[in-house]
């Protein structure tokens, strides 16, 4: 039985492309692995914190030594973590706000990215901690990043691949609808984004 983990970051709702295309993958997994149990992380509905000094604090001193506050945030951080332990196959919709990710993302991977959880360091540097996982990345934009004079501009999908792949998730795909600002493309390229994924 698979786990999948839905990670959802588009403050748009209704209209969001992002949440179509990365519900349009997690259907395709789940008519591959039809008793996979999805779990979802719409980091639109409980906001991960900016990172202030107090979390900052909290993540680079032993668990014995924390405070009741310390505790708490410690507490919210491994919970975050443990969802991305539990899963095999984690599904991100990853849109482009301006030029990078939504800041859902950025405060997701502040509160993610913790030594001794989701990486270490040995005697050969960094060594991810989250192995053997399949990562699809539902990525939408307005213009296009995939090819031309734009993909100098794209902050997103290598930014989530390194992230990802820091953490030891180097199976990846990346599902793209772009140019949904574009008169010619926007009315097909989600359509054909969906009609295009496949699950491996
Ligand atoms: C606040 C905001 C910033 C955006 N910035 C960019 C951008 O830098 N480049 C781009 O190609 N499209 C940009 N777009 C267009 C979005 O990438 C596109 O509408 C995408 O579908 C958004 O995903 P969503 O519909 O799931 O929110 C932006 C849209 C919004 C709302």
């Amino acid at each position: 039985m698979k786990n999948i983990l839905h990670i959802i970051s588009s403050p748009r709702v209704e209209i969001s492309a992002s949440r179509k295309l990365g519900n349009a993958v997690v259907k395709r997994i789940q008519e591959k692995y039809p008793d996979a149990v999805v779990k979802e992380r719409d980091l639109t509905k409980h906001l991960v914190p900016v990172l202030e000094e107090k979390h900052i604090n909290t993540f680079f001193s032993p668990a014995e030594s924390h405070s009741p506050e310390q505790a708490e945030i410690n507490e919210y951080s491994i919970g975050l973590i443990s969802e991305l332990q539990e899963a095999d196959i984690i599904v991100i919709d990853s849109p482009m706000y301006n030029f990078s990710v939504p800041t859902t993302i950025k405060a997701y991977f502040d509160f993610t990215s913790r030594a001794g959880y989701t990486f270490k360091y040995d005697e050969n540097g960094p060594k991810g901690l989250l192995n053997d996982k399949k990562l699809y990345i539902a990525f939408t934009s307005g213009n296009i990043y995939s090819e031309g004079p734009s993909q100098i501009y794209d902050s997103n999908v290598p930014y989530v691949k390194n992230i990802f792949g820091f953490y030891g998730v180097t199976d990846v795909s990346v599902f793209r609808a772009e140019g949904l600002a574009i008169p010619g493309i926007m009315e097909t390229s989600l359509e054909k984004a969906i009609d295009n994924i496949t699950i491996d």
